[in-house]
């Protein structure tokens, strides 16, 4: 049975220019090394307060160099779920504050990787196993706001689903064509203000509804047809606007209580090809989410980021609130309790999107987990920055190794029934 024969932590930089946490594992038999495995933990900007949490990144690698390898390499196992309940038990926190998130994931997702390296595959199918697997459908971010570009713009994440798409290599076409368009319809009414942390436009909109008209507007002129080609999802991100019982949308200057978001969500969703609403309400107005799920869950996904916090727990609590599970294995700090949020997610009759965070770097790790897993959704931000492009990319890459024994691309049959 192979075992960790040596784990190193190294402090890195993240798309934002901050510190973060590089893991390498090494796993092998007797003393011969086998596979290694890397793995860089991201950063959220719009975090859960339910999250684990990170710690200062220099501290988080002196702990992999220290107590985390020295726990590790007493293993005899190096299986993931093994050396996983070992991570949570070295750090002994519910939140893993001790040790850091940062560190834990890093170093579980490093493993993962150097379990796959051992035997000789990918990731992706090293997790899957004798499974045949899809790739999933991409969430694509075209205008970026809320806690990722000065609060210009109080929604998070304006996004496009090409639910049309014959498979992710089209998906990825057309969305270039629809970012294009977009750029230039935000350069000729000058409100173009740069590029948000996940690399979509920062706009200068009036209004919060005119994003939705700007990114309807992008589809057509790309020649796509909204609604039947591409489709809309929103990141609302309400936790960051909630204060005092209210919602602050700061650009249109006014404050709206849960109801009047509601109304205002369900009006959206009628005039605007929208399939997907991620926190449409905050992490503690569980009543709300609840009621918007029970009026907009059969047409809509409504998705559960802070509120659940990639937590298995939460979702089997869920109890009418959100229909759909978003999979950050940072927010929870391992691989298997990642897997644990998946597979509660498959027990609730959820669906699931893998997603990275706002702070991200080259690590691809969580294409693998998504196409491995068979989570048939991925959120990584836009169409631009490397750190977002890196991943894509790595999509591209695997669809076109899997060529004619992939699973059909999932993108109609889920939202176009
Ligand atoms: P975060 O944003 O990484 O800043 O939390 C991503 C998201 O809200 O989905
Ligand atoms: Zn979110």
């Amino acid at each position: 049975m192979a075992k960790i024969l040596d784990v190193r932590g190294r402090k890195v930089w993240d798309s934002r220019g901050r510190a973060t946490v590089e893991a390498e594992v090494v796993v092998g038999r007797g003393s011969t090394p086998l596979g290694t495995g890397r793995a860089i933990a991201p950063s959220g900007a719009s975090t859960g307060s339910g999250e684990a949490k990170a710690i200062d990144a220099r501290q988080a690698v002196q702990n992999i160099n220290s107590r985390i390898r020295d726990g590790l390499r007493a293993l005899s196992a190096s299986d993931q779920a093994v050396v996983d309940a070992r991570l949570i038990e070295l750090d002994g926190t519910a939140d893993k504050h001790r040790l850091g998130a940062n560190a834990l994931v890093a170093v579980s997702l490093a493993c993962a990787h150097a379990e796959a390296a051992a035997a000789k595959m990918p990731l992706w199918k090293k997790l899957a196993g004798e499974r045949r697997v899809a790739l999933p459908v991409p969430q694509i971010q075209i205008f970026g706001g809320g806690a990722h570009a000065g609060r210009r713009v109080d929604i998070q994440d304006y996004m496009v689903i090409c639910v049309g798409a014959g498979s992710f290599a089209e998906s990825l076409e057309w969305t270039a064509q629809i970012y294009a368009a977009a750029g230039v319809r935000l350069a000729k009414r000058n409100a173009l203000q740069g590029v948000a942390d996940e690399g979509g436009y920062w706009p200068a909109f009036k209004s919060n509804e005119e994003g939705l008209a700007e990114l309807v507007g992008a589809i057509a002129d790309a020649g796509l047809e909204p609604g039947r080609d591409v489709a809309i999802a929103l990141d609302i991100a309400a936790t960051q606007m909630y204060r005092g019982g209210a919602y602050h949308l700061a650009l249109e200057n006014r404050a709206l209580s849960s109801g009047q978001l509601h109304a205002v969500l369900m009006r959206w969703v009628e005039r605007y090809p929208i399939v997907s609403i991620e926190d449409p309400f905050a992490e503690h107005d569980a009543e709300a989410m609840r009621a918007f799920t029970k009026e907009a869950g059969e047409r809509i996904q409504v998705v559960g980021d802070d509120f659940f916090v990639t937590s298995a727990k939460r979702v089997k609590n869920a109890n009418g609130a959100c229909n759909t599970v978003l999979l950050k294995p940072n927010q929870v700090g391992t691989v298997t309790e990642t897997l644990a949020c998946w597979d509660a997610a498959k027990a609730a009759g959820f669906r699931a999107i893998v997603s990275a965070r706002s702070g991200e770097t080259e690590d691809v790790s969580i294409v693998h987990l998504a196409v491995g897993w068979g989570v048939p959704q991925l959120k990584v931000g836009s169409f631009a920055r490397s750190e977002r492009m890196a991943k894509w990319n790595e999509a591209l890459r695997i669809e076109e190794g899997l060529g004619a024994k992939a699973l059909p691309f999932p993108a109609r049959k889920l939202f176009r029934q």
